[in-house]
């Protein structure tokens, strides 16, 4: 049922709002005129705005704003990533989820979508808000043949994917805040958390945990002055399984890139181009979140190959900071 719902969306889609005969969904989907009456019926109860017109058939006027499996997947354009999905409408974590599914020697690609999480995981053991119908909650299970050092460069990764995805379906100008947050207008719009698995120093499997703020209107009194969503940066609402599959797609060119050199060597200069602090000044910072000490300042000058971030001190100094041993601001704020 998933498959034919799927299609029909599909082939809906691809009209544009043009009609789309009866006959022709038949023939497609090798069923019934009574079983396409009765597919089409369920999809208008799920919020589809279906026109029907005898001797013309069907168009799709309107999508709903929902994650049902048959809607991300009927939006997908990939080959491998995002193929298979699993959804829930309540779980803890996708990210916990995933772990599960790539014990369970589940596909590559296999992400697992979310309505809400009731225990959503944030970077240094912070929670991350998950509140039903408005925000998307994903995680993507990877299976790179690669050594387990190079699994951070996977949030870069997805961080590019993030950006690329927010700026084309959206034109806001997402930019990446080095390594793990995608901001707009200097607040944070999305934020990554990867978790790795192996075995000995190979990678067994990779968890990419995405969460972007997409129609939020308000936040809670501790992040608001920090984090923001795409509907209170550009004034507009947007289909997220759009979304989901903007980024999937990107995610998968950028992954196979990463794929063929182990680096980030093909990718450098986009990254690069969206970096928010690029050419600013920075403080490299440790110690927790709440009481962090100053290691020292320069300019941010761009990422390398590793992903590591170079930063240039007053002495013209270049050093590199690695993800994860420190953090990095703007010395004026948050970017
Ligand atoms: C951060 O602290 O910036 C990282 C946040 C990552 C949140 C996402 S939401 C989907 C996935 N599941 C989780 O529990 N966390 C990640």
């Amino acid at each position: 049922m998933t498959e034919k719902k799927e299609e029909i969306l599909r082939i809906l889609r691809e009209e544009k709002g043009r009609f789309v005969s009866g006959q022709k969904l038949c023939e497609e989907l090798s069923v019934s005129r009574t079983a396409v009456w009765k597919y089409m019926n369920q999809l208008k109860e799920e919020g589809y705005v279906i026109t029907s017109v005898s001797n013309k058939g069907y168009a799709l006027a309107e999508s709903p704003d929902i994650l049902s499996e048959w809607e991300i997947a009927s939006q997908m354009e990939t080959r491998a990533l995002g193929r298979k999905v699993l959804y829930y409408t309540e779980t803890d974590s996708t990210n916990l989820r995933i772990k599960q599914a790539g014990e369970e020697e589940a596909v590559e690609g296999t992400l697992a979508v979310a309505e809400s999480q009731n225990a959503g995981r944030g970077r240094r053991g912070r929670s991350w808000n998950s509140k039903p119908g408005k925000d998307i909650f994903m995680s993507l299970l990877l299976r790179p043949e690669c050594e387990a050092i190079h699994a951070s460069s996977l949030t870069l990764v997805a961080g590019l994917s993030v950006a690329v995805a927010i700026r084309e379906i959206t034109g806001a100008e997402a930019e990446i805040k080095w390594p793990n947050d995608i901001v707009l207008h200097g607040k944070k719009i999305c934020g990554i958390l990867t978790e790795m698995s192996s075995e000995e120093s190979y990678m067994k499997y990779v968890t990419v945990g995405i969460g972007i703020n997409v129609n939020t209107q308000e936040f809670p009194e501790e992040i608001h002055k920090v984090a923001t969503s795409l509907f209170l940066e550009t004034g507009k609402t947007y289909i997220r399984s759009h979304l989901i599959a903007g980024v999937m797609k990107h995610m998968e060119t950028y992954y196979g890139r990463f794929c063929e050199t182990k680096d980030l060597r093909n990718m450098l200069e986009e990254y690069n181009q969206y970096l928010v602090n690029k050419g600013k000044e920075v403080a490299v910072l440790t110690g927790d979140v709440n009481h962090p000490q100053v290691l020292y300042q320069g300019i941010a000058l761009g990422i390398n190959e590793k992903g590591m971030l170079l930063v240039q001190t007053e002495d013209e100094t270049i050093r590199e900071v690695v993800a994860g041993e420190v953090s990095v601001r703007g010395v004026y704020g948050y970017v």
